[in-house]
């Protein structure tokens, strides 16, 4: 029963990381499907604490080989930074380890300064990106002028693509943004140099894939971001420009629906954000404070603190849908403890009108509109770190994580209970 996908339920960071790598011990392939190094993944295992941005979170399981998809966006010299860091750390880190589709497309240094430069000019309505160049990469990617992963192997020509297209985004730096433009020549001569170093890891990602299937193999599709930051699907356009929806495993990484078994869908016990956007469970108050604290919720790409609410079951029965979610895993139930009473958005009224739906596709003056319909739960006082068994927790937890269950109509099928690997509880 060949393939997985760990998406994010919610708004990205919901611990999909270390799902992935729970899951990854178990797993022969594991694959990165969308998104580039604006991902941030926490890992916290064997005395390590990694933040991945492009590595697959399947690299401390050293039986896995961990892929970098053809629908992701790499930025080369930051790729070979993560490396550099990941060997430095005492892990494995090789072309046997690592592969890279040669059809993921690349992230130029003048594709980061057209992100800041299009954040400055949208001014109060910026989308508060992480500044890594997706959305200008993405954008070249669709209107057909990209420049793909598959060009590394031949580092002359690539430097010659490279420094052409650089030299049409610095155009647009000047004459659209009234910019400085960069520096063309010492710029093509590190992404020279960048494609020498990754030659060796590049394979065909469809192929690989196919052939991972053929053999029976299990493989684990590892999503960035979340529903709700999807390109199609999200709360554009505050969104990010890539699929991370389950789908996107499909197109990001070359194979049918028919081999899907399992799709994780990856939430926190409550809600978070970064950037900017409608957030209808926002806690604006000492409780939202409190989560921030208490989860450590700031970014691991830019460390911008991270906005925080209530759980939201409007959110979640739309991921489960548009994912087609087998199961839940929810993480940080830890966070909650010492909150007496406890809210779960339920429904949504806007403008008189009651819906169970997340409106995504009315847009963000919609969803900014909405009011959650909260349900009031008891809290709990226990520290649940140390519980490995869903009986153990204290009744309310178990009332809460059931509730979910009932309001979602999935099964949750992992908890965290703290951010170490082995904190959690499975059934
Ligand atoms: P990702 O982007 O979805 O992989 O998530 P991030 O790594 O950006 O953010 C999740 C944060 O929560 C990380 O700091 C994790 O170490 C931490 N974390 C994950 N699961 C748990 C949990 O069950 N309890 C606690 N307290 N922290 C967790
Ligand atoms: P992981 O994989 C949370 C957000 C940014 C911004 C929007 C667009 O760690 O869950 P972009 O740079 O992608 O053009 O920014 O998307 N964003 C994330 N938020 N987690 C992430 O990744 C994110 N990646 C992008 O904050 O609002
Ligand atoms: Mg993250």
């Amino acid at each position: 029963m060949p393939v997985t996908i760990v998406v994010g339920a919610q708004w990205g960071d919901e611990g999909k990381g270390r799902v992935v790598d729970d899951l990854a011990s178990r797993a022969n392939v594991v694959a990165r499907y969308n998104g580039g190094d604006n991902a941030g993944h926490t890992i916290v295992a064997e005395g390590h604490t990694l933040g991945l941005h492009l590595v697959p979170s399947g690299i401390l399981n050293p039986q896995a080989i961990c892929l970098i998809g053809g629908g992701t966006v790499i930025n080369p010299l930051r790729l070979l930074e993560e490396i550099a860091t990941l060997r430095n750390a005492g892990i494995e880190v090789t072309p046997e380890r690592l592969k890279i589709a040669a059809g993921a497309h690349l992230i130029l240094p003048t594709h980061r300064a057209l992100d800041g430069a299009q954040e400055l000019t949208l001014g109060e309505q910026a989308i508060g990106t992480t500044a890594r160049g997706i959305g200008p990469t993405y954008a070249d990617k669709a209107r057909r002028v990209g420049l793909r992963a598959a060009l590394l192997r031949d580092p002359d020509t690539f430097a010659t693509q490279a420094r052409t297209l650089i030299i049409t985004h610095n155009e647009r730096l000047i004459n659209l943004f009234q910019l400085k433009p960069q520096l063309v020549g010492p710029q093509v001569e590190q992404l020279r140099d960048a494609a020498a170093q990754l030659t060796p890891y590049l394979v065909d990602g469809a192929a690989f894939i196919t052939d991972a299937l053929a053999e029976n193999k299990e493989i684990l599709c590892e999503g960035a971001q979340g529903t709700l930051l999807d390109l199609d699907h999200g709360t554009y356009p505050f969104v990010t420009s890539s699929s991370p929806i389950a789908g996107g495993a499909l197109t990001g990484l070359g194979f049918g629906p028919k081999e899907v078994t399992r799709v994780v869908g990856v939430a926190k016990a409550y809600t978070t954000r970064v950037g900017a956007g409608a957030f209808p469970t926002e806690l604006l108050d000492a409780t939202g404070d409190r989560l921030r604290d208490i989860g450590h919720e700031y970014g691991v790409t830019t460390g911008r603190p991270r906005r925080c609410g209530w759980l939201d079951t409007v959110i979640l029965r739309y991921a489960a849908q548009v994912n087609g979610l087998t199961e839940i895993a929810l993480t940080k139930l830890d966070v909650l403890s010492g909150i007496p009473t406890l809210k779960i958005a339920v429904a949504y009224e806007i403008n008189g009108a009651i819906t169970p739906h997340f409106p995504a596709e009315w847009g963000n003056e919609i969803i900014a509109a909405a009011k959650p319909i909260y349900e009031e739960l008891p809290g709990w006082e226990a520290d649940l770190r140390a519980i490995r068994r869903r009986e153990d927790l204290p009744t309310e937890a178990q009332a809460y994580v059931a509730r979910i269950e009932a309001l979602v109509a999935t099964r949750i099928s992992f908890i965290g209970v703290g951010p170490e690997r082995e904190s959690l509880i499975l059934p």
